[in-house]
């Protein structure tokens, strides 16, 4: 039997020692914070790095540890000169809450970081995940990480059958962060992971060729590296009704000028009964029974047509619309013009609203 290395846990044996041999053959060296046990740099680092790729963290953090090159510094700046230093960073709260750390820390902790990730996670801006990658930097203690890019190694790799941002799979997720955590080697092992994730084991097309993971990766042996993690569950549709009226008078309908902005801001379109001149269509189970054209003209026969829905990218909408012959045509209001059934081809209409409307023109088969 092969025998375990302190590179090693007891659960997983061989994970942690790949992560940490590829970690040191191939993984990321000579980044600015790496090299270093002082926490108050690899902290820094870590707030910087929650929400940015490297690349665009480089600049910033060496300006910033320029400007504030120890806690004190950091704490007892005015927080207009902390925020022009993040300026361009994004995410804001970031510096907020740095700034409130950096003065908690030389409050509470006389300027050292507590090394117990329970109580940095405890600080502004920290939470369980960058306590442990900034006490596993610092110190090499054993707490595991779990960040957005090591959720979807383990994702793949132990072929984890539901949405990782739903609490009881997330609660898995941080059981195996820990029962994989080597004895020794954390720094390397941490680090490893992060690089994983953001150079081989990428959202698309991993590039599993070269995962010192390939072996024991059930996404990459069943062909499921597209599919895992699983995607956050899409929210219902939301489902909305428009009423809409069908004003007929003379091989001509009534359409209206729609707002420039909102959904199909300035085309044309049928009036819809909520809130509209004159025309009052009374509901009963959602049929329209009647409407009074007070300014229109008067009303010879309303018909329901049958519904229709239309999908939009955040909901969907069942159009009911209800046919309004005008017996006679009164003044016709503003934002409205009358066009001839004809022309509605021509006309600047919503995809659907044309496409009932030209249902309607055209002399039915039956
Ligand atoms: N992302 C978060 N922490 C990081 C680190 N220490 N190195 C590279 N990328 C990271
Ligand atoms: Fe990710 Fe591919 Fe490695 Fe699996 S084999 S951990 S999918 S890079």
């Amino acid at each position: 039997m092969k025998r375990l290395t302190e590179f090693d846990s007891l659960e997983y044996p061989g994970f942690a020692q790949a992560v940490i041999d590829w970690q040191r053959a191939h993984g990321r060296h000579s980044l600015p914070w790496q090299n270093t046990r002082d926490a108050y740099r690899v902290w820094l680092s870590e707030i910087m790095l929650q929400q940015t790729q490297v690349a665009a963290v480089l600049g910033y953090y060496a300006r910033f540890l320029e400007r504030f090159p120890t806690v004190q510094d950091l704490a007892n700046a005015p927080i207009e000169d902390v925020m022009a230093h993040w300026s361009g960073l994004g995410y804001y709260t970031r510096a907020r809450n740095l700034h409130a750390c950096a003065i908690r820390v030389v409050r509470d902790y006389g300027g050292q970081f507590p090394a117990d990730p329970a109580l940095l996670a405890d600080l502004p801006g920290i939470g369980r995940s960058t306590a442990a990658a900034i006490t596993a930097f610092s110190n090499g203690t054993r707490a595991a990480i779990l960040d957005g890019n090591v959720k979807r190694v383990f994702a793949r790799v132990f072929g984890v059958e539901g949405y990782p941002g739903e609490k009881r799979i997330e609660d898995g997720l941080w059981r195996r962060a820990e029962a994989l955590l080597p004895l020794e080697g954390m720094e390397s092992y941490t680090q490893g992971l992060m690089d994983l994730g953001a150079t081989l084991c990428t959202r698309s097309k991993p590039d599993c060729g070269r995962c010192p993971l390939q072996a024991r990766c059930v996404a990459y042996a069943t062909g499921r590296t597209e599919e895992l993690p699983v995607r956050k569950p899409k929210k219902a549709t939301p489902e909305k009704r428009a009423d809409m009226l069908v004003v007929l008078h003379d091989g001509q309908v009534l359409l209206e000028q729609r707002p420039d902005s909102g959904i199909w801001g300035g085309l044309l379109s049928l009036p819809e009964a909520a809130g509209h001149v004159g025309i009052d269509v009374a509901h009963d189970g959602g049929i329209a029974l009647a409407a009074s054209l007070t300014s229109l003209g008067e009303a010879e026969e309303v018909q329901a047509l049958l519904p229709l829905v239309h999908v939009f990218t955040h909901y969907k909408l069942h159009i009911h619309p209800h046919k309004v012959s005008l017996r006679e045509r009164g003044a016709t209001p503003e934002r409205y013009v009358w066009v001839k059934l004809a022309d509605v081809g021509e006309a600047a209409l919503p995809a659907p609203v044309k496409k009932l409307l030209l249902d309607l023109a055209r002399p039915s088969l039956f």
